[in-house]
């Protein structure tokens, strides 16, 4: 059983395209809710290395100072842009290089290198660019395109395509027209309009055109990134596919590009709803979905266009499914991260699922546990090998890691492997899915324990939103208790009576039924408070590196302990206080968690809470 709640991490999509356009806006632009995975941060480092300044102000939130467009012209030297993964990255500056006439050479790691370019590269050539290299990465920009006006239909509908071509667009300073078959993502053409650019649509029956004027001037934005409809998808599924299963995920992005994948599943009779919509020019809201009983559907090539990345995990649904599936039309799949209907077609064979490869899709055989009054889990035992999850491949593709991890959690509850490449879109994946499984299921408080500057708040935090729990610091509640501050009370009463009111305060948070307590080690010292933390809750011990410890505490100065106007004495009373407790953080007893971010520590925390359950 699984009823849950959670928020949609960042949108990815949305994230490149905001940070490439705000560089290229006149002024400050401000992002919020910025995607931090692997493959935006491929983004933010190619546009660091042109030069553009990015600021960090937050966990999600990013300042960028745009230099204008005409800002990227003559920069000068070769400049090498690493893609590492991101389709979206090399294809993106593939455009935006050219247009600006900046000579660089782009590289990506080696699955990207085997991914098809020559779809930028030719409509670029035409539009005067010349390349070197294969229509493969790396790929060099020789030379920039030529003013001109363009027209042109994309022969293979692709949103990265028609995005490239708008940054390339944008420095021709002529009239641009891009057609696709159907209106893929259209998140550029409305970040463009956002800031000024001369940017419309026309729909001809399904022929869907984007007329651009080249523009001189772009506005900087402020904007609050929705959460990724495709990552909320995974939660969709599991909804729909786990027994007894209620998840709703707030904050999702619903731009109605993005979503053909909710009306399929309305078509499949999945119970599935929509609330909350907020209808801000990026529209989100809430999505809940419920154990459904789907029936098959078939996909052809315009549905394919408008979820190409829902795809993955549509197949594990429609393993669910009365009926077959078939899915055509969909020959981009075997152009992504991996060829995904070989890698959907061998990994869910080896489970035992009958699941056949076409040359432009899948076909499903849907498991009918209604039928004959044969109940679920007799169909499923005998028809998935579930002892096989720990034996399969995510071919280095993170959508079919996270397909795979959703089917799994539905079968069994458990996950027997974890993949490295979700951190390309959705670093938060596996610790989001322990969260999903945890909320209700938790009977115990989590204490962390840790030196000042570990994190333990900004992780507790964390956490408590992730459980849908409250969150404690024993210095508030002892602040709360006494109506003292915590220096008022070392001062006037010293430190015994407050380790007092320290040992109240906690066993008064033990009793609760499940809760996040943050605490400083002193209260783990005493030997009472240390058993009973431990008989009642499940201990952590925060430990960051020494370095980031310090870096962190040399950058504040709310602590008074630490408070030094002159910085190498604040560096030396943080060695000495470090050295003097080090020792005694040793002896508690607790999962030590070595990380160098909060959200790192907050993701470990919930999959050890996840395996310990
Ligand atoms: C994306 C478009 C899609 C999608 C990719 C992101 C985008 O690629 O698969 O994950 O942000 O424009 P195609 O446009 O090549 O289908």
């Amino acid at each position: 059983m699984i009823k849950a709640r959670i928020t949609a991490p960042p949108d990815k999509s949305i994230s490149h395209r905001a940070l490439i356009l705000s560089s290229i806006a006149e002024g400050k632009s401000e992002i919020d809710n910025c995607s931090t995975a692997e493959d935006v941060r491929a983004t933010l480092f190619a546009l660091k290395t042109l030069g553009i300044s990015i600021k960090k102000s937050g966990r999600n939130h990013f300042i960028i100072s745009g230099k204008g467009i005409e800002g990227l012209i003559n920069h000068g030297n070769k400049i090498k842009i690493q893609a590492h993964n991101s389709g979206t990255t090399a294809r993106f500056f593939l455009g935006l290089l050219a247009g600006a006439g900046v000579k660089a050479v782009i590289t990506g790691d080696k699955s990207l290198s085997e991914r098809p370019m020559k779809r930028i590269a030719d409509p670029l050539k035409r539009m005067g660019a010349e390349f070197q290299g294969n229509d493969k990465l790396p790929m060099e920009i020789k030379k920039g395109i030529d003013k001109c006006n363009f027209e042109y239909k994309i022969p293979v509908n692709s949103a990265q395509v028609k995005s490239a071509l708008l940054l390339a667009g944008l420095f021709s300073k002529r009239k641009m027209i891009i057609s696709e078959s159907i209106s893929t993502r259209n998140h550029t053409e409305i970040l463009l309009k956002e800031m000024g650019a001369s940017i419309f649509v026309k729909k001809n029956g399904c022929l869907s055109s984007v007329f651009l004027s080249g523009a001189s001037k772009l506005k900087p934005i402020e904007l609050r990134v929705p959460g990724d409809f495709s990552s909320a998808a995974y939660f969709i599924a599991l909804g729909i596919i786990a027994e007894k299963s209620d998840i709703t995920i707030d904050r999702v992005g619903l731009n109605p590009t993005r979503t053909k994948f909710l009306d399929v599943l309305g078509d499949m009779g999945a119970k599935v709803s929509v609330n909350n919509f907020i209808n801000k020019f990026e529209p989100y809201g809430t999505v809940r979905a419920k154990s459904s009983k789907p029936v098959a559907v078939n996909l052809k090539y315009d549905d394919v266009s408008l979820m190409i990345d829902e795809i993955p995990i549509f197949t594990v649904i429609s393993i669910f499914a009365k009926g077959n599936t078939v899915i055509s039309g969909a020959e981009e799949l075997r152009y992504k991260e991996s060829d995904r209907i070989k890698s959907l077609t061998k990994e869910l064979g080896k489970l035992g699922i009958d699941i056949r490869e076409r040359k432009d899709g899948l076909e499903v055989k849907g498991l009918l546990w209604d039928e004959n009054k044969v109940d679920r889990n007799t169909v499923i035992k005998k028809n998935i090998k579930s002892e096989e999850f720990k034996n399969l491949d995510d071919h280095g593709d993170h959508r079919i890691a996270m397909a795979l991890a959703i089917l799994e959690m539905a079968l069994t509850e458990k996950i027997s492997k974890k993949y490295d490449s979700v951190n390309v879109s959705y670093p938060d994946f596996y610790g989001d899915l322990a969260a999903i499984y945890l909320q209700g299921k938790l009977n115990k408080p989590v204490i962390l324990a840790g030196f000042m500057g570990a994190g333990k708040t900004t992780t507790g935090r964390l956490l408590a939103k992730k459980l849908g729990l409250k969150f404690y610091d024993t210095d508030k509640e002892v602040e709360k208790l006494t109506g003292k501050t915590i220096v008022e009370i070392f001062k006037n009463h010293g430190e015994k009576y407050f380790r007092r009111k320290e040992s109240e305060v906690l066993r008064k948070l033990l009793a609760e039924n499940a809760c996040i307590i943050s605490t400083g080690g002193g209260t783990l010292l005493n030997e009472e408070n240390l058993k009973s933390a431990s008989k009642v809750g499940k201990i952590f011990v925060l430990e960051p590196e020494f370095k980031i410890l310090k870096s962190r505490l040399m950058r504040e100065n709310k602590r008074p302990s630490i408070k030094r106007a002159d910085l190498g004495e604040k560096e030396k009373t943080i060695e000495k206080i470090y050295n003097e407790r080090k020792y005694m953080y040793k002896n508690i007893k607790g999962k030590r968690i070595v990380t160098k971010t909060s959200e790192e520590s907050c993701r470990k925390i919930l999959w050890e809470l996840f395996t310990f359950l």
